[in-house]
């Protein structure tokens, strides 16, 4: 797992920062950016670098390789450090506090400002890009993959996607983006997949589930992950989130995964809830409705 290096932000000098930009820079061109490039990327001198580098490595935001040369490049605690200090610079957060979820895609922790807010960092890449690493220990850097181009673009669509129907449709409302990194309101409530909802209102949850759905369609967004895990439930309604796979309604497989939220979504219902749903609940029809804008008056599971 990543580490939080939050703690370590007090003790960041800005010349660590020149260094941990220059080495982004040159990670656009190589995976592993060679030590006589530094100074021209981070317009530090070679001793400065140095002793950056070696600051830097200590606390875990660098790393080092040699190949044919000694090459560095930054680890994803480094890429963080340097969201971190973009939006401190933003005012944007004043800190960060408790995790708030690890999952395999991101990590989540709770930003202070003047109020609570979420900070989430995307991984995306982090766990392929270590299997693709194995493979290609030793090829032409020309074909690197970029697992922080993975993680930013993530956080680019995610951000989008949520200014794009916020605040039409229940989501956290999105607040800044930079890098691999999104801070949106923190929510309050359970995951639906934690919620212990009284029978009688699982249709009723069910039906406002599916509401969001429609009302992202009708703002040109299909989730495309919708499960009862990107779902929070307070008694304020229902809040859906985690969008970095959304997809505008014009893409070509728009209908398919529309379907498939819809899909997840009846199917947990209906295994949580047995007895408040039929088990034969006509997803391609549901799906149609929610295109057209009618699910509201067709309200299948009545
Ligand atoms: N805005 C938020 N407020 C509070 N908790 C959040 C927020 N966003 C995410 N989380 C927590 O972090 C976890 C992971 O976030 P999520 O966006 O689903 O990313 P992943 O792609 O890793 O599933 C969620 O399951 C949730 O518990
Ligand atoms: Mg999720």
């Amino acid at each position: 797992m990543v580490q939080n290096v939050a703690g370590q932000m007090a003790e960041l000098e800005p010349e660590d920062f020149y260094l941990l930009s220059g080495l982004e820079q040159g990670m656009r061109f190589s995976r592993w950016v060679a030590k006589g490039k530094l100074p021209e990327f981070s317009r530090l001198d070679g001793d400065e670098v140095d002793y950056r580098l070696d600051r830097c490595e200590r606390r875990g935001l660098v790393e080092r390789k040699t190949i044919q040369y000694t090459g560095f490049r930054l680890t994803f605690e480094g890429y963080d450090a340097l969201a971190l200090r973009t939006f401190a610079e933003r005012d944007t957060i004043e800190g960060v506090g408790a995790p708030l979820g690890v999952g395999k895609e991101s990590d989540v922790y709770e930003a202070r400002s003047y109020k609570p807010l979420a900070l989430k960092f995307h991984r995306e890449g982090y766990t392929n890009f270590r299997e693709v690493k194995r493979e290609r220990e030793y090829t032409a850097d020309k074909n690197h993959i970029s697992w922080f181009y993975t993680a930013r673009k993530a956080a680019e669509r995610e951000h989008e996607a949520l200014r794009t129907v916020y605040p039409q449709v229940s989501v956290p409302r999105p607040i800044d983006h930079n890098r691999h990194a999104v801070v949106m309101e923190k929510l309050e409530g359970v995951e639906l997949s934690k919620a212990k909802l009284d029978p009688a209102q699982a249709v009723g949850v069910l039906d406002l589930v599916l509401d969001e759905v429609q009302t992202a369609y009708e703002q040109g967004y299909v989730h495309a992950d919708m499960s009862e895990y990107n779902v929070f439930v307070s008694s304020e309604g229902v809040t859906v989130f985690d969008w970095p796979q959304a997809v505008p309604t014009d893409h070509e497989n728009a209908d398919e995964f529309l379907e498939r939220d819809c899909r997840n979504v009846v199917s947990y219902f209906t295994r949580k809830y047995p007895a408040e749903l039929p088990d034969d609940v006509d997803v391609p029809a549901l799906a149609a409705a929610v295109r057209a804008g009618e699910f509201e008056t067709v309200r299948a599971f009545d």
